[in-house]
Formats: C-alpha cells, structure tokens, sequence
C-alpha cells in the first residue's frame, strides 16, 4: 500500500534516545537560533521587491505572511515537542502519514534549507560588494553575480557558502555561540532603524495605499515573496534533538522567535515606507506595474536615476542603508550596511543546520547513503552530510540570482509547512490519547487555516516557482521508487537502527545529558 509504511513514533523517539546528537541546547539558545535563522535577506534585501509588487501595502503582505507562518507554527510546536527529534516536518509526515509522504517532504525541504541558505548568500553578496564600493574596491560585475545578473559566478556568495560548511563541520557549540553575537547585531540595526525612521516618518508617503491591488503581482504576491523573511522558525524544531528539555523549550523557541520577528518587520516597515523615498512601485511608460527582478525594471531604475533623482527604494540591493542615507544619516546608513555584512551569515548558517539534521535523518532511516549519517569522532558533528550540503548550497549561490532562489525556497517551505500542518490534524483523530506537551490550540481552525494560507500563497508565486515545486518534487519520486523505497529501514523491517553497519559506532552512544 502506497501510504502504509509509517514508522511507530516510539521507535522515532527510541532511536534519538540511542543514536542521537549531542543535547546541550536551552530555551534562550533555541529562542537566538530562531531570531538567527529568521531575520535576514527577507528584511534587509527583499523589502525592495515587496514594495514594487504591493506599495505601501507590503505592510498588509508582512502580515498575511507572518499570520500564516503563526498558524503553521502553532501546529510545528505540536509535532515538535511530542517528538523532539532532529529532521522536523519529515520526521512528522514519516510517523503519521508514512514514508512516500515523509519522502516528499524531507525533498521540499532541501529546497526550503539550502536553496533558501544559498538565497541568503547571494543577499548577503550584495551588501558586501556595495561595501566594497563605496570603500573604493570595485569588484567586477562577471565576479559579483550569476548570469542572470550580467556576470559569470558570484565569487562573494561561494566564499561565504564555503567558510560556514566549515564552521558548521566544528561544531555546534561554536556555531551557536557565534550566531548569539550576530543575532545582536541584527537586533541592534533593526532598533537604530526603526528609531531614526519613525520619528520622521510622512505620512502621505503611504498614500496610494494599495497601487497594484490585492493579485500575484500585488499585496498578496508581496506575502508569497516575503514570506522568505519568515523562513527559518522551523531551524528551532529541527534543532529540537539537541536541546535540553524540549517540551518546554521547543514552542518557546518558535513562537517566541516569530513574535519578536512580527514586530520588527512591521515597524521597519512603517520606516521604509514613511522615508524620503517612499515605496512607490516603478510603472512602464503605458503604465503597467514592472515586475520584479526584469531587465525592464532594471532599465527603468537606470533613468530614474540618470535623471539625478535619489534611487527609488524598489531598486536597492541595499534597502535599508538607502533608506537611511535618504532620511539624511549617511554613515549609519554605512553601518547598517556593515550590520548586514556580519549579521546574514548567520541565518546561511541557520539554514545549512537545518539541511544537514533533515539529510542526517534522511539517511539514518536507510533513504539517503548510510554514509551521509556518519558522525565525526573529534567534532561530533554529522560532517559527511555537512560538507555535501555546503557543496549544493555553494553552486546554487555562485548562479541564481536573490528573489528566484527565495521564491523557489517559499515554493519547497509552503508544501512542507501544509503537511505539518495536515499531519497534526491525523494525529489528533489516530492517537487522541498520546501525551502532546503542547497542543494547537484551536486546532480545528488553526490547522486548517495554515492549510489554506500555504496554498494560497503558493498560488501567488511567480509562475517559474511555482513549476520548481512540481518538478523537484517529480525527479524525488523517480529518486525514491529507484533508490529509496527498496532501501528503507522500515520498509525492510529494520528498527534498531543502531544494526545498520553503515553507522558509526559513535551513533550508538547513549546522548551525554
Ligand atoms: N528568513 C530568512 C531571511 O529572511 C531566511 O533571510
């Protein structure tokens, strides 16, 4: 039967007992890594492309997006604290709708983890080279941007995706205790902006509220793009093997992170906005709304600004600096260029986390090569499937450009958080019983609703997103029924994983508490 092979959540959680990673993660920890893996490119780069697709009304899409990933938050935090185990919506779907589906969305997530790391980097290219820049290294355009953007390779985003796949190989100690710095840094520019930018905000800046109307290239198509800035809660529920009492600190970590992203998203915002340039979408001459990411809105911003006016807020690569020079703050404009600089490599590193547990899962449970499993003896750190991750995320970011990678990332995202969503409403009605430390509340409506809002964000995608969904997710069907299927731990009856002699013998140490 297509859907029959579940694999018994007692034997998931006897499994992480036996054979897991290191536990050392608290509710402050978790709390920093979802405020680490969320505030980023989203913010700092994409505002631009929400406001040439919603106006002023992008505020309205920072909330349909924010609302929908609460609704799919609520319902993680369920899964997540019931089964703290690494792999997150993959581990959900495998226990409550069985392997294909399980199969399916641990595939949607690579696209969710590593092309959404790999979005970040090249957001992350773009602030750096505007730095260099303006301190007076030009780097040449066939070296700071793939093909789509007139070059050859972004050079910046390979070295950046190169030097934290080394980081992430050593260890997650480090990488937590780094990722608690940048995370302040990211706050702390966020505040300075939202404390310059209000207090002179006009508010006839957010008249016409709604230029482009509510469609794909309007505020809901801004949601379905922006969503990108909410990306990442969801690290918080992959990291739950490794945190120290996880029924607690799980929900505080993910909703907790979401709430505080909500917020500041909103009043920066209100601060871009309320800004000399405004957030006014760019019009072709017979005045069509331009769509993101084309050579005509490029072109358009060339003659807006040959014409010796400020640079419009939809054509910045970096945002948030424009707005502030704009409101009259050149060098803090400068450093939050530099915030952006030392801050986003922390949400690449979030994200590649992410990737490498739900690959290590992946081939715990005999899907992916054993190998991919192995732990490194010194380290302990699953540094096969780690540097794997960085060679993928490395080549997607040396050739896409930032608003594809993000959208083709929300496509994977949206699929994976539906059936969390979908898996939690199973559950209920199959093991009413089973002990839920957190449950949704509502979960009626709450799951339903974050049903419906993937869906309907998906819907708004650009229409090559869109595609990316359906034909990734065709080539991991082909992948599984000529690879996985046959190799299944639970397919060929295997439970005690720890019998697979493809692992090492450091997996079957009991976790140190
Ligand atoms: N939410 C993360 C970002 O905006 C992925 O960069």
């Amino acid at each position: 039967m297509l859907f029959g092979r579940t694999k018994s959540l007692d034997a998931i959680l006897a499994t992480a007992e036996k054979k897991g990673l290191h536990r050392s993660l608290g509710a402050f920890q978790l709390t920093l890594l979802g405020i680490g893996a969320v505030i980023g490119t989203g913010i700092f780069v994409l505002t631009a492309e929400a406001a040439q697709k919603a106006g002023p009304a992008m505020m309205i899409s920072f909330v349909i997006a924010g609302a929908v990933c609460a609704v799919a938050a609520l319902c993680y935090s369920e899964l997540a604290s019931m089964v703290p185990v690494a792999g997150s919506a993959y581990t959900y779907t495998y226990a409550v709708m069985g392997e294909l589906l399980a199969w399916m969305v641990g595939w949607a997530l690579i696209l969710e983890y590593a092309v959404g790391a790999s979005a970040v980097a090249v957001g992350w290219s773009g602030y750096f080279v505007g730095l260099m820049k303006s301190w007076g290294l030009d780097i040449p355009l066939a070296l700071a941007a793939g093909p789509d953007g007139g070059g050859i390779l972004n050079l910046p985003a390979v070295v950046i995706s190169l030097l934290i796949t080394g980081l992430l190989i050593v260890g997650t100690q480090e990488s937590a205790r780094v990722t608690a710095i940048l995370v302040l840094v990211k706050v702390v520019a966020l505040t300075v902006f939202v404390a310059l930018t209000l207090p002179v905000l006009n508010g006839a800046h957010f008249e016409p509220f709604i230029p482009n109307g509510w469609g794909t290239y309007g505020v809901v198509g801004a949601a379905a793009s922006i969503f990108f800035a909410y990306v990442g809660f969801d690290a918080v529920s992959t990291a739950a093997e490794e945190t120290v009492n996880p029924q607690r600190n799980v929900p505080i970590g993910l909703i907790g992170s979401l709430l505080f992203c909500t917020v500041f998203y909103l009043l920066v915002a209100a601060g871009a906005i309320g800004s000399p340039l405004g957030a006014q979408p760019l019009r072709d001459a017979a005045g069509a709304v331009l769509a993101p990411g084309t050579s005509e809105l490029t072109a358009k911003c060339q003659s807006v600004v040959a014409t010796g006016l400020a640079e419009p807020l939809v054509c910045s690569k970096e945002a948030l600096a424009h707005v502030l020079r704009s409101v009259g703050y050149q060098r803090i404009g400068d450093l939050m260029g530099i915030a952006a600089f030392v801050a986003l490599p922390s949400v690449v590193l979030m994200m590649m986390f992410g990737q490498t547990r739900i690959f290590f899962v992946m081939a715990r449970d005999g899907l992916l090569p054993g190998k991919l499993a192995s732990v490194h003896p010194k380290f302990k750190t699953p540094h096969v499937v780690t540097a794997f991750t960085g060679i993928v995320v490395t080549l997607a970011a040396a050739f896409l450009p930032v608003g594809k990678l993000a959208d083709y990332s929300n496509s994977g995202t949206l699929f994976a958080f539906a059936m969390v969503a979908l898996a939690v409403m199973v559950l209920r009605r199959r093991d009413p019983a089973r002990h839920r430390p957190f449950r949704t509340p509502a979960v009626n409506i709450v799951a339903p609703l974050a049903i419906i809002g993937c869906i309907g964000l998906y819907l708004n995608l650009p229409t090559l997103a869109k595609l990316v969904l359906i034909v990734w997710g065709a080539v991991g069907l082909v992948i599984y029924f000529a690879y996985s299927r046959s190799r299944s731990h639970v397919g060929r009856g295997i439970v005690e994983v720890d019998s697979d002699p493809n692992l090492q013998p450091e997996l079957a140490q009991k976790p140190a508490e």
